[in-house]
């Protein structure tokens, strides 16, 4: 079918066909295509294409016998060279690793001193960044950056504890941690008083909310209430029992809180807190880093950094 748009059609459109020219502006034989006055020029594959072509070509080859190329089933093949870029990284992490078990072992069990670690300016210079790491990594989720606590988690920043300040008693609390499944765990209950009559619950939830900063009367009916019912565990005059991790109800700080509502909130359901085991995912000299780490958040001087 003759159709004059199709290129292949027009006039000259044959390379072969004896019509091609020399092109009088350039000097450059051409192709004999003419696309209405414009003459396409036989110019020749550029040499500089050609010989970057070439020139990657040979740098793969190299390459190829040098550094590890070629997928082999299983493996690959390493190259003369022997590069592992894997390798090379465990290779720097390791000795990362080695420096830090330099210091980190003086934090074992069976060397863990507190005061005479706490003495050494050089160390804690860099063990106490690096528990402040762990402590963000592990711990802030629930306890707050700065381990300022929220509802539900204690406050690790300030001086009152539920069990211990004392860093070797926070070590057990973190390598057992607080009702777990851990055989070694703290177990600390608060029981439901549900059974209780409901006009009771709300004298004593009145009674506990002023316990703070404040003189209570023992000797009144809520006096009584409590001493007969919470005094076993919170103690006689509510300064809470560190043996069983019972809160004090006569300082500032509180797990879940000591209003009238949280109160009757607790003494309806119970509470049963659960601060998870660290023993299987931190080392031993890990824990007692991050051990003396917090019992210094509750130091005035503050976390050691
Ligand atoms: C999943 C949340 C969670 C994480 C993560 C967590 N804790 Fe706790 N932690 C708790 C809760 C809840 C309690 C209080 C348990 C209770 O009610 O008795 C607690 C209690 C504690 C206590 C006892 C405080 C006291 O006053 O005696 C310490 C110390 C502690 N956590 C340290 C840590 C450290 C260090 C880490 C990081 C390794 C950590 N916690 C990670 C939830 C958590
Ligand atoms: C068997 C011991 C036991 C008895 C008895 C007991 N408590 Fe508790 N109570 C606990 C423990 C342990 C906790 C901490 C629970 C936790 O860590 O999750 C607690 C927590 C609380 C809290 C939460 C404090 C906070 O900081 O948020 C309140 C409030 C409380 N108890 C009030 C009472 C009152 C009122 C009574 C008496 C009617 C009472 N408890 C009797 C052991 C006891």
């Amino acid at each position: 079918m003759s159709n004059p748009t199709d290129p292949r059609q027009m006039p000259g459109a044959d390379p072969y066909s004896g019509n091609r020219k020399i092109d009088p502006v350039t000097g450059y034989d051409t192709t004999g295509h003419d696309w209405g006055g414009i003459t396409e020029l036989n110019t020749a594959f550029p040499k500089v294409v050609i010989w970057a072509l070439v020139l990657t070509f040979l740098y793969s080859v190299v390459a190829w016998i040098l550094l590890p190329a070629w997928p082999t089933g299983r493996g690959y093949t390493r190259g003369l060279l022997g590069l592992d870029q894997s390798e090379e990284a465990i290779k720097g992490f390791n000795s990362l690793a080695d420096r830090r078990q330099d210091w980190l072992s003086r934090f074992a069990d069976d060397k863990f001193d507190v005061l005479s670690l706490s003495a050494d300016a050089t160390l804690m210079a860099t063990a106490m960044p690096a528990a402040a790491r762990l402590f963000a990594d592990n711990c802030a989720a629930c306890h707050g950056t700065n381990g300022q606590g929220g509802p539900g988690f204690p406050v690790l920043s300030d001086e009152t504890w539920l069990w211990s300040g004392d860093a070797e008693e926070i070590a057990t609390t973190i390598g057992h941690g607080i009702n777990t499944e851990d055989p070694d765990t703290r177990y600390a209950e608060m029981p439901a008083f549900d059974w209780m009559e409901r006009s009771d619950r709300l004298t004593l939830a009145e009674f506990v909310s002023e316990m703070p900063g404040r003189a209570v009367d023992f000797e009144s009916p809520a006096g009584t209430l409590f001493s007969e019912n919470c005094s076993s565990c919170h103690g006689e005059t509510g300064a809470g029992g560190l043996e069983i991790g019972a809160p004090s109800f006569t300082d500032e700080a509180v797990i879940y809180g000591q209003d009238r509502e949280t109160v009757m909130q607790t003494l309806r359901r119970g509470r049963h807190g659960v601060m998870p085991a660290w023993s299987g995912r931190l080392s031993e000299a890990e824990i007692n880093l991050l051990a003396l780490f917090v019992a210094r958040l509750g130091q005035p001087a503050g976390g050691g950094q």
